[in-house]
């Protein structure tokens, strides 16, 4: 057990810490400065989409409080900032056509951080597809892939020079099953063969990004962000395990072969058989491109029973609003099997953090369960480091309370409380414990001697 204030103390000088945001959770503005429309802006337009019936018209209006959130990023001490680009806000259209408004806006992101002396981490898509392309048939359709990379390398030959690194898909994964499997997410569609073959396509886009980007003479570190968790079975029971297996299979290894060994698992491909994608010869090479990083997020552990009879809480460990089991030693447990089992380039955790119900009291909120939550967490980095995983950062998700996809505004997993009748932006404890904590790691940093890594 770490104690929380020599916590710094087991990561090395040269660790990235930031926070993290993505556009179409924040930003609003949805219409404005030419910006296009989007599958997300499409989706919370259908009845019953989205729980509290809201959308991202105005979000935190980060769109028009550029500056002042700029100075909160500052304010906390960060290295880095972890934001995403809409796509339809720079190329309305998803192709053709580029949006000068669109692409100044976040040349005045990025030279807002750096000025303020904060590492600009650039996601391309998080989830927002400009809804012209999605009337082409979106991901199922292979034309997309080269759209992105069109995409990828416009936004690069604009902002490419100052950026600190480059993403280019948020959890593939949650776009394929969450939004073509189950139809819970935008584009809101249910067919496993569909979900399948937007994963292939993702997955396809991503390599032929990256060497599109290092054909054109791109030197930022390039990667990927996959949602990774252990699944642990629900009993001993060899269902039970199968399940969770099957499981990993989809959730893990349907993500982590192909791109670190150039294939998708045998036992997944038997699973989905004539659901399996469509693979065009060179795709696997492609999709193997090698990676300067790789992101993860992560929440919380799976747990898979085959009869589906298994549920948060039955464990007893604590939950948080999502109903996410709090379960650190998983972030531990996961990135050492990242390290064991493929070979891994330095990794990052882009996203970790929780919701829980906070409450504004005299212009404060005392969230001690986030606290506890993020220092369990940063410790179960700590943890991995020691036993040799070549972790290279960790962002919080996330800055703000924002915009919490099929959950609306009901959820808020921000550091930053947000007032969405006064957009009034207040740090709660976790923000200052945060910022309390980096601080006493620039404090290590410019001793005279600082401590090596996992010390
Ligand atoms: C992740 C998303 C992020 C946020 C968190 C809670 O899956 O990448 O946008 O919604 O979950």
């Amino acid at each position: 057990m770490t104690d929380p204030t020599d916590l710094h103390r087991r990561f090395s000088s040269d660790f990235v810490w930031g926070v993290a945001t993505s556009a179409f959770q924040i930003e609003g503005a949805a219409r404005e400065d030419g910006k296009g429309e989007s599958i997300w802006d499409r989706f919370c337009r259908v009845p019953g989409a989205i729980a509290d019936a809201s959308n991202g018209d105005v979000a935190c209006d980060h769109y028009h409080r550029l500056q002042e959130d700029l100075d909160l990023i500052a304010s906390l001490g960060v290295d880095a900032y972890r934001f995403s680009v809409s796509w339809p806000r720079v190329q309305p259209a998803g192709q053709g056509a580029w949006n000068p408004l669109g692409l100044g806006f976040y040349e005045r992101l990025v030279d807002g951080l750096l000025a303020r002396g904060v590492k600009p981490y650039l996601t391309l898509d998080h989830w927002d597809l400009p809804q012209a392309l999605q009337d082409h048939g979106g991901w199922a359709r292979r034309d997309t892939v080269h759209r992105f990379v069109d995409y990828a390398l416009g936004v690069h030959a604009r902002l490419g020079d100052r950026l600190a690194a480059i993403t280019t898909h948020n959890e593939p994964w949650v776009i394929s099953t969450a939004g073509h499997e189950n139809g819970v997410f935008a584009p809101g569609l249910k067919s496993r063969a569909t979900a399948a073959q937007v994963s292939h396509h993702l997955l396809l886009s991503h390599g032929l990004a990256l060497q599109a980007l290092r054909a054109a003479g791109c030197r930022t570190p390039l990667g990927i962000v996959l949602n990774l968790a252990p699944i642990h079975a629900a009993t001993a029971s060899e269902a039970d395990r199968a399940s969770a297996r099957l499981d990993d299979g989809r959730l893990v290894r349907w993500y982590m072969d192909p791109l670190f060994n150039g294939r998708y698992p045998a036992d997944v491909l038997e699973f989905l058989g004539t659901d399996a994608p469509r693979i065009e010869a060179g795709d696997m090479a492609s999709i193997a491109t090698p990676m300067d990083f790789l992101g993860v997020n992560y929440y919380s552990r799976h747990v898979a029973s085959a009869d589906g009879s298994w549920r948060a809480g039955g464990s007893g460990l604590a939950l948080t609003d999502m109903g996410w089991e709090v379960y650190p030693s998983g972030l531990t447990e996961l990135l050492l099997r990242l390290h064991r089992d493929w070979p891994v380039p330095p990794l990052y955790v882009k996203e970790n953090g929780a919701a829980f119900r906070d409450e504004l009291v005299n212009g404060q909120v005392h969230d001690r369960e986030r606290v506890a939550y993020l220092a369990a967490h940063i410790a179960a980095v700590a943890d991995a480091l020691a036993q040799g995983v070549p972790m290279a950062g960790y962002m919080v998700w996330s800055l703000l309370d924002n915009f919490e996809w099929a959950s609306g505004y009901a959820k808020h997993f921000g550091i930053v409380h947000v007032d969405y009748a006064t957009q009034r932006r207040t740090l709660k404890d976790s923000g200052c414990w945060y910022r309390d904590f980096l601080q006493r790691q620039r404090q290590q940093r410019d001793a005279p001697a600082p401590r090596a890594a996992g010390v």
